[in-house]
């Protein structure tokens, strides 16, 4: 059978990462969260105090790049690939609001941003692969057969954050989840290197108003389509 690559993109918690996994699920290929691995290294800065709320050392950010092992390993009880980080599960970690506040900062690095898509066209080298990010279609994978790009209200999105968050135990307020969402959008579209937009042959999904069921049925239609 045919198997194609299929490159998702959207604003922050538009529930990218859901639905690829669902793709990956049933046409059995491989999923790369690449927002993981922006996370990772942006653990790997915090850990070395290269980045924090109000400052950011680049240059030594990125003399220690070559420091930075990335990979990811599938777990069978969870259906899913973790992140680890030199040989480190960093899964729970990555997930944090205080990763979030600071990964757009460090993902405006052209050298941070080079490293990890270098490694993530290697990755999707043999089709059959479903990766979601920020410049997946425009720049990872200029060629993929199916681009998608999502979007919802920022309410919605920040909504859906918070209950992540507030499930797996974590004390945080909707305000700064609202906020970072915003926030994080803002700083991806408009860094220099490559931001956050809709590849011209993209398809946008809304679903603001949409549930995990019916969005999957019509990406499921698109990808058919193209087998
Ligand atoms: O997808 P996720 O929300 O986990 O991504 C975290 C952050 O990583 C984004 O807000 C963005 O700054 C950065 N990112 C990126 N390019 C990608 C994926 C993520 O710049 N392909």
């Amino acid at each position: 059978i045919k198997k194609i690559t299929i490159a998702i993109d959207g604003f922050s918690s538009t529930g990218k990462s859901t639905i690829a996994k669902l793709i990956a699920k049933k046409y059995n290929y491989i999923y790369v969260d690449t927002g993981a691995m922006y996370r990772a290294v942006t653990l790997f800065a915090k850990q070395n105090n290269f980045v924090g709320k109000d400052f950011l050392e680049k240059d030594k950010l990125i003399s220690k790049l070559k420091n930075v092992s990335l990979s990811f390993k599938f777990n069978e009880e969870l259906g899913f690939a973790e992140m680890f980080l030199n040989d480190k599960n960093i899964e729970r970690e990555i997930r944090s609001l205080e990763v979030s506040q600071l990964v757009s900062k460090v993902a405006t690095i052209s050298e941070v941003r080079k490293k990890l898509v270098a490694e993530q066209q290697n990755m999707g080298e043999n089709s059959g692969i479903v990766m979601d990010g920020r410049d997946i279609g425009t720049v990872v994978f200029p060629n993929a057969e199916l681009k998608l790009f999502m979007t919802a209200s920022a309410d919605k999105r920040a909504t859906r954050r918070y209950k992540e968050l507030i499930d797996r135990g974590d004390n945080v307020s909707f305000k700064d989840i609202l906020f970072n969402v915003e926030e994080r959008d803002r700083i991806d579209s408009t860094r220099k290197d490559s931001p956050l937009l809709k590849a011209e042959d993209a398809i946008e999904i809304d679903n603001s108003d949409m549930g995990i069921k019916e969005q999957f049925e019509r990406i499921c239609t698109l990808i058919d389509r193209k087998l």
